[in-house]
């Protein structure tokens, strides 16, 4: 069964079995069946944030449960639950329609509400940890259902307990957020919020002004992977200790730099860049000419291994140059 279509970078491989999935009672059903589990198992939401780079000769479920359901707090506050299935961006936008404030930085991010937990999503200054409040997940050694608050979650920067203790263990089936109602807590921190807004000629921007200045910054940055395969950014963002940044920054003192605590985040992106791969092409593979952290399958054509190895290439380069480690932040296959 190809896997071409479900997986946003558009390359080839093939899964054993493929079943989509609509329900709870499906999920179970498929889950307790003695065949599929002599099969390795691999869950799918939108493919945003995958690499197959080679077949998976397993079982391949993608999560389609739908719905979006609310519930009024007070005032100021509602929950909005949503079913994994539900593709990310229109799950903003419903917000949005309702005056529902807190997701509108997270506009246009590819994939389903189903995984935003799972790398915490997140963009211009906010990430879904600051609105989560539980997700309901399934755990595959016993088939219960449970519910995981925010805590449980542990969230870092495109971390959680999904992608390591609980790495393979749990589905996550819906996702609750705590959402405002009238007094939005706007953010434009971000530089190029202001920059999009000034632009706009817009001054006291409402949450759905902030949507559309994060729609049109992405959209002049980031590929559209319906047009051009890829998965964002293919890169964390590194974070050195402080120590090293200063040795560093004595040799290269334009680097951008983000003090956080101890440790100092740098822009992959821009390592990329100073090493001379930004829009670099080779084969089928290449990285993207406006933000040299996404890359893409250039001609359509590209397998996954070719992007591995297209990745290995910028991981040592960036060493050599800086002694920074990029760690890949796209879930390889
Ligand atoms: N930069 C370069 N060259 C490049 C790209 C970036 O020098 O080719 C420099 C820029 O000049 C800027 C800095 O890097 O000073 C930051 O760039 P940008 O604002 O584009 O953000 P980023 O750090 O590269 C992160 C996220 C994005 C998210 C943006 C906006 C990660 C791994 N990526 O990118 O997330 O949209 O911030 O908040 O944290 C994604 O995860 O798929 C994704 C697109």
């Amino acid at each position: 069964y190809s896997l071409k279509n479900y997986n946003t970078f558009g390359v080839e491989a093939s899964a054993k079995y493929f079943s989509e999935v609509k329900s709870l009672d499906q999920l179970t059903q498929i889950l307790r069946n003695t065949s599929v589990q002599k099969f390795d198992l691999l869950f799918l939401g939108g493919g945003s944030n995958i690499l197959f780079t080679q077949d998976f000769n397993g079982v391949v479920l993608q999560l389609n449960l739908k719905g979006v359901s609310e519930r009024i707090l007070n005032d100021n506050e509602v929950l909005v639950t949503s079913q994994a299935g539900e593709n990310w961006h229109e799950f903003v936008q419903f917000c949005l329609n309702k005056n529902y404030g807190g997701l509108e930085n997270l506009s246009l991010i590819p994939g389903n509400v189903g995984t935003s937990p799972m790398q915490n999503i997140g963009a211009y200054g906010t990430e879904i940890k600051d609105t989560f409040v539980s997700c309901k997940v399934l755990n595959l050694e016993t088939l219960n259902v449970e519910e995981f608050d925010h805590e449980h979650c542990r969230f870092g920067y495109r971390e959680s307990i999904f992608k390591r203790e609980g790495k393979g263990k749990y589905v996550i089936l819906e996702v609750t957020f705590k959402l405002t109602r009238k007094d939005h807590v706007i953010k434009t921190e971000y530089g190029a919020i202001k920059a999009e807004l000034n632009n706009l000629g817009i001054e006291n921007p409402t949450i759905q002004d902030i949507s559309k200045a994060v729609i049109n910054i992405r959209q002049s940055k980031l590929p559209d992977p319906k047009l051009i395969g890829n998965a964002g950014s293919f890169f964390k963002n590194p974070s050195i200790p402080i120590k090293e940044f200063l040795e560093v920054q004595t040799k290269y003192p334009q680097m951008p730099n983000y003090p956080n605590g101890e440790v100092v985040k740098i822009p992959a992106g821009w390592l990329i860049e100073q090493c001379g791969w930004k829009g670099k092409q080779m084969g089928n593979v290449a990285s993207h000419e406006l933000q040299a952290l996404v890359l893409v399958n250039k001609t359509g054509f590209a397998t996954g291994k070719e992007v591995f190895d297209f990745s290995t290439k910028i991981i040592e380069s960036v060493t050599e140059k800086f002694g920074i480690d990029l760690e890949r932040e796209v879930n390889v296959i």
